[in-house]
């Protein structure tokens, strides 16, 4: 998968004591969720200037094409602010870069978790980016904002929820292709609760324990900026509880995605988790509340990609099931080299047992198919592999 992402992020270059137009400019570029490779097919993008609440188109959208293959690596967006706008627009304004919607058979624009999943049909897809909301008309100030963008993900239940990520070298903060197709997942099991005709199980010990009755308690480790355990919580009525945990690091951007999960609560599920966050090092012992609290389940995405650190996470993951032998573990991975095979030997030297996998097809444009794997670990041994 591929993402828009601001090198630059869009600001306003203010001239009207000059008596010259205003813009806004930024630079945008396309990789891949680690970063290291730019996209390398030619795309049409959609760069929108919005209201801040999106429910209006403010000037005429700019068209762009990133040209993946000459090498393209780095693309300028900029608009002129009508002086008019300036004058009569009240509110703030947002950027949104999109991909122009692909032919089914080719890349995917991706905004929903949906079309995250039905990539599987096309060749890869390109979610887009929205920036943070700027204003026109600003008051001189001497606060320096956070670098952040938005991801905002439709589900099939029509909410959408938002997501913010760091832009500048972080590669920690940021969205990750396992988190986002786990989230996908995880949406898609709740969207299935209100069709007529739900679609088969594709994991059905961890959908079992999820649409159970009983009010679940779940812990999700390495959460990053929490998209998973974020979107959980906007999904299913069931969860009492879910703590988000990752190194101090990562405490303003889970504090930020929490609050803006709040502030776009659903209208379901009711009642609502309560979702907080906690500072969790695999490698420092368990404090209390979380030692001794019995976790149903336990989330883990794109977090066994360095082998270094992978022996402190099976340890952290064996402490969690000291308070609930019962308790699942479901883990996102996108296998990338051979060492992190480690993860899969030190969970059975711990007498983890998997009771399901599945792995999604990820597509990727311009390059490799890749896949993301969900395995659910227990007691008890292997129930069913999907492929
Ligand atoms: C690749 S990111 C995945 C983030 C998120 N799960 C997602 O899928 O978007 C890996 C996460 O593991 C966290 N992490 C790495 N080492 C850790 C440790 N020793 N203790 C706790 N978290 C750690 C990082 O801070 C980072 O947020």
């Amino acid at each position: 998968m591929h993402y828009i992402r601001f090198l630059k992020a869009p600001r306003l270059i203010d001239n009207s004591m000059r008596n010259a137009p205003s813009s806004i400019s930024a630079k945008i570029t396309i990789t891949t969720d680690l970063g290291e490779s730019f996209l390398r097919a030619n795309v049409t993008l959609d760069v929108l200037l919005v209201a801040e609440d999106e429910s209006l188109v403010l000037v005429d959208p700019k068209e762009l094409v990133w040209r993946g293959e000459d090498g393209m690596r780095a693309l300028e967006v900029a608009f002129q602010i009508p002086a008019r706008l300036k004058k009569s627009h009240e509110g703030p304004v947002r950027v949104i870069v999109k991909a122009r919607p692909m032919k089914t058979a080719l890349g995917r624009s991706i905004r929903s978790f949906t079309s995250v999943l039905s990539q599987q049909e096309s060749e890869g897809g390109i979610v887009e980016v929205g920036s943070m909301a700027i204003v026109l008309n600003p008051v001189p100030s001497k606060t320096v904002q956070p670098s952040l963008a938005r991801r905002q993900l439709w589900n099939g239940r029509g909410e959408a929820i938002e997501i913010w990520e760091e832009t500048g070298e972080s590669i920690a903060r940021h969205v990750w292709d396992a988190g986002l197709v786990f989230s996908a997942y995880l949406s898609r099991v709740a969207d299935n609760l209100s069709l007529s005709k739900p679609q088969p199980k594709t994991l059905p010990v961890l959908e079992d324990v999820l649409l159970k009755g009983s009010r679940l308690k779940v812990i999700e480790l390495g959460a990053g900026c929490g998209i998973v355990g974020i979107t959980l919580a906007s999904s299913l009525s069931n969860i009492d509880q879910i703590l988000l945990t990752d190194l101090p690091e990562a405490s303003e951007i889970l504090e930020t995605n929490i609050a803006a999960s709040r502030a776009r609560k659903p209208a379901n599920p009711s009642p609502s988790a309560d979702v907080s966050h906690h500072v969790l090092d695999w490698s420092s012992p368990l404090r209390q509340p979380v030692s001794i609290t019995k976790w149903d389940l336990v989330l883990v995405a794109d977090c066994t990609y360095n082998p270094d650190v992978v022996p402190d996470l099976v340890s952290t993951l064996g402490k969690l099931r000291a308070a609930n032998r019962e308790v699942l573990v479901a883990l996102a991975m996108k296998v990338r080299h051979e060492s992190e095979m480690v993860f899969f030997e030190l969970m059975e030297r711990e007498g983890w047992a998997v009771r399901e996998k599945c792995r999604f097809r990820l597509p990727v444009l311009g390059g490799e198919e890749e896949g993301i794997e969900v395995w659910v670990f227990g007691e008890g041994g292997l129930v069913s592999y999907r492929a």
